[in-house]
């Protein structure tokens, strides 16, 4: 990797921080962040990571700093959720599960619940997710029953399951679609809060973006999916989410008079998401993030922030100073948010930086909360302020 990766740069003062045995065993492990179960040769002799994993790594990290008090203590202070993407595979490693319960009380299956997993891998891994909110008090919002985009390889669940294609006939496109939100909306009825129902529907440029929902059955999948899953589950809270929406601006504009048609149609839809996966080098206002979610919400819809994270390679300076640039992003996005009434969550798109979609995506970055030992980074409390302003 050309560009390396901030707390992952920053090792020296994590070994004095834990102790060098401590370290020795968790950088081991959190090379890998798949491999929670032993072992990855390629990964531990890949860097300097050359530290055994051994069986002690769940006692050892778990007693990285605790935090006091959790975020998940602060928002539910003020009334709100607090959420974290979270993945089905990363639960098999203890620290993971206990600071997602810890901090968050709104947990979004990563991929589990799109459409091409279950139909490759069915519901086992999505239930487990479902199960463990439930152990810990925490709601669940699915994710996602409609991804509109074209499939992306960058992407895992934007390919579509193989059943449906350009060769499908309109009648059992739109039978498919039916099955599997019934199916999937109704398996979790009473167990999931909320769902993004469509996902990334509308274009960067202009219009709704092309996929193969818009080209079978015209711009009406879109309240066709909200009345299907009102259908299989009338009590749950039915989400528009998008990404490049959330300040102000062409495409927040698209997304803005979208939902309003939809209000107005009386179709079933009851908050929007705004994704609000940002680069800390340039990213929409807080001014203009606050001021779409009033407009929003004057819809009388609730608004969440879905899947945030914020990049800070390209920030110039030092690791403290992009982390202070981080801290500040997170701190002013998440505050302005939560003074408007009818803003109902915050959720990141993971909280360890051991674990998040930036670095295959984007290139190798530190984007999250915590960093890849658990431990606070200044964004963590940028966002805990946040909570706690007035
Ligand atoms: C990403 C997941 O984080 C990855 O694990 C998966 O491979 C691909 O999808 N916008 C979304 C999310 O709505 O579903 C995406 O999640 C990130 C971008």
């Amino acid at each position: 990797m050309s560009v390396p990766s901030v707390a992952k740069t920053d090792r020296r003062n994590f070994l004095k921080y834990i102790g060098t045995a401590a370290a020795g065993v968790a950088v081991g492990v959190a090379a890998d962040r798949y491999s929670w179960i032993p072992s990855s040769p390629a990964i531990l002799t890949q860097t300097t990571r050359t530290e055994r994993v051994t069986d002690t790594i769940t006692e050892t990290t778990t007693k990285t700093p605790s935090c006091s008090p959790s975020l998940r203590a602060a928002a539910e202070a003020r009334g709100l959720l607090i959420g974290s993407a979270a993945d089905e595979n990363s639960l098999r490693y203890a620290p993971f599960g206990t600071t997602l319960a810890r901090e968050f009380n709104f947990l979004t299956p990563e991929w589990e619940m799109k459409w091409i997993f279950i139909t490759q891998r069915g519901y086992e891994a999505a239930d487990t997710l479902v199960k463990f909110a439930s152990n810990h008090q925490m709601k669940v919002k699915g994710h996602t029953l409609i991804w509109a985009r074209g499939f992306d390889p960058r992407l895992e669940g934007t390919r579509l399951p193989d059943y449906v294609n350009e060769n499908t006939s309109v009648a059992d496109f739109r039978r498919a679609i039916q099955e599997h939100i019934h199916t999937l909306v109704g398996r979790y009825r009473g167990k999931v809060y909320a769902w993004d129902v469509v996902n990334e529907a509308v274009d960067d440029i202009e219009g709704l973006r092309k996929s193969l929902f818009l080209d079978k059955l015209g711009e009406g999948f879109i309240a066709e999916a909200f009345q299907l899953a009102h259908e299989a589950d009338p009590d749950a809270l039915l989400i528009y989410n998008d990404y490049g929406a959330e300040g102000m601006g062409g495409k927040s504009d698209r997304v803005y008079t979208l939902v309003k048609k939809l209000v107005a149609d009386n179709v079933p839809i009851h908050g929007v998401g705004l994704q609000m996966h940002i680069n800390a080098t340039g990213y929409p206002t807080a001014e203009h993030v606050a001021a779409n979610v009033r407009r929003l919400a004057a819809l009388g819809l609730k608004v969440n922030i879905s899947e945030m994270d914020v990049r800070i390679r390209d920030v110039p300076g030092d690791t403290q100073q992009k982390l202070e640039v981080q801290r500040q992003v997170y701190r002013d996005i998440v505050s302005a948010c939560v003074k408007v009434k009818g803003f109902m969550a915050a959720t990141f798109w993971g909280f360890t930086d051991a674990h998040s979609w930036v670095d295959s995506f984007y290139g190798p970055d530190d984007p999250l909360l915590l960093d890849e030992y658990y431990k606070p980074k200044p964004a963590y409390w940028g966002v805990m302020e946040a909570l706690l302003s007035g």
